[in-house]
């Protein structure tokens, strides 16, 4: 069985502000995730002849793969965070207080609430079809390096989680999950690497 590995972007400067969206790079936090990531990688696919770096098109993702010397590196746009669309760069705080309508409407149905000129969660599960495609395909262990929305969606993929959890399921920072896919089904195992 080959392993594939999801991991959120390290730290970036948005999350440590609160702020959603946009392309920040990473924080001090962020950066040493990044190296120990590499080290993990490094080590953990040693044995390896093969493997891919999958990363959105986003800085905190390409920076987040950086360190990883070892492995070829692809940009996917299908792996960018949720488009936020109107709401990009805010804090939920700033949301809830100047357009209240949306953040409720997002509460009371996260799966479906599309951002005013952005995406839903339903919009990001449409558009990674061709990304899960190519996954099952793939031979060699593949490191996904995206971003939470995203990973939500393609971990419940993996571990056939039903679409209403989706929005819901925890995805922290700097945290590994890895998906082995064998004949028994599916395995998953979590390092943290920090806290
Ligand atoms: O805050 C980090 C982030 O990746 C944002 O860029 C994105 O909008 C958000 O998480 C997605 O999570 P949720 O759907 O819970 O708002």
């Amino acid at each position: 069985p080959r392993p594939i590995l999801l991991t959120r972007h390290g730290e970036s400067r948005d999350n440590v502000r609160g702020r959603i969206g946009g392309d920040t790079v990473l924080s001090d936090a962020g950066e040493i995730y990044a190296k120990k990531l590499a080290n993990f990688v490094e080590k953990r696919l040693k044995s390896e002849r093969t493997a891919s770096i999958w990363t959105s098109t986003l800085q905190r993702t390409i920076l987040t793969a950086s360190p990883i010397a070892a492995f070829p590196k692809i940009q996917w746009r299908a792996l960018d965070e949720i488009n936020a669309g109107v709401c990009d760069g805010m804090t939920y705080e700033e949301i809830k207080k100047n357009m209240p309508e949306e953040y409720e409407a997002r509460k009371k149905d996260k799966l479906r609430y599309r951002y005013p000129r952005g995406e839903s969660y339903l919009d990001v599960i449409q558009r990674l079809e061709p990304v899960i495609i190519e996954l099952e395909r793939q031979r060699a262990p593949v490191v996904v390096i995206s971003h939470q929305a995203v990973l939500r969606a393609l971990y419940a993929y993996f571990a056939d989680r039903p679409l209403k959890e989706i929005p819901h399921i925890e995805m922290p920072l700097h945290t590994i999950i890895e998906i082995q896919m064998g004949v028994t089904g599916v395995q998953e195992k979590r390092y943290k690497l920090m806290d």
